[in-house]
């Protein structure tokens, strides 16, 4: 069974919420969700997954300080996640805090592992954001990240 693991970092819970969200949609699509804080998971979690699913609250215009070492420590397995399915999210204070630089500079470290990251052309274009605490409008959009990346895994586990 597809497995896609979804990492994330949250201090008050926003970036938590949203968490939960893209696991409820990967779940939707019959795929495996390993949801971790990012304190919790180690590197071969990495390993194990399909797709690897990033979020973390925008610190000063990028990720948490705890996100970006565990990437740091990833550079173990470089090269070894080549090809699997990526993506990100963000819980930010207010717009134009600089979620989106947050959210790319996520799928820019997936990026140079070699992972696959899809757009969203209706969407947050490069990765789902949310200002504070995630309302319906963003649980929804983290629901469908958790969709689209997951019938993603399957079909490039199927071709
Ligand atoms: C150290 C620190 C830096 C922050 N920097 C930013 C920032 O640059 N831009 C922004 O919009 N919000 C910023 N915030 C606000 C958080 O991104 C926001 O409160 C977020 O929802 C927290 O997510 P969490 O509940 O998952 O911890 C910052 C908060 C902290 C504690």
């Amino acid at each position: 069974m597809a497995t896609i693991l979804i990492l994330y970092y949250s201090r008050t819970g926003n970036t938590e919420e949203m968490a939960k969200a893209v696991e409820e949609g990967v779940r939707s699509e019959g795929v495996k969700a390993v949801r971790k804080r990012v304190n919790r998971a180690t590197l071969k979690d990495l390993l194990k997954a399909d797709g690897i699913i990033l979020g973390s609250p925008t610190y000063y215009g990028t990720m948490a300080a705890e996100m970006k070492a565990f990437l740091d420590r990833s550079v173990q397995y470089h090269g070894k996640l080549e090809g699997k399915v990526g993506a990100a999210f963000s819980s930010c204070g207010g717009l134009g805090g600089g979620v989106e630089t947050t959210v790319l500079d996520m799928a820019k470290a997936l990026l140079i592992h070699g992972m696959v990251i899809q757009g969203d052309p209706w969407g947050s274009h490069y990765g789902t954001v949310s200002i504070g605490k995630p309302n319906a409008a963003a649980k929804k959009e983290c629901k469908k990240l958790g969709e689209k990346v997951a019938r993603l895994v399957k079909q490039l586990r199927a071709s």
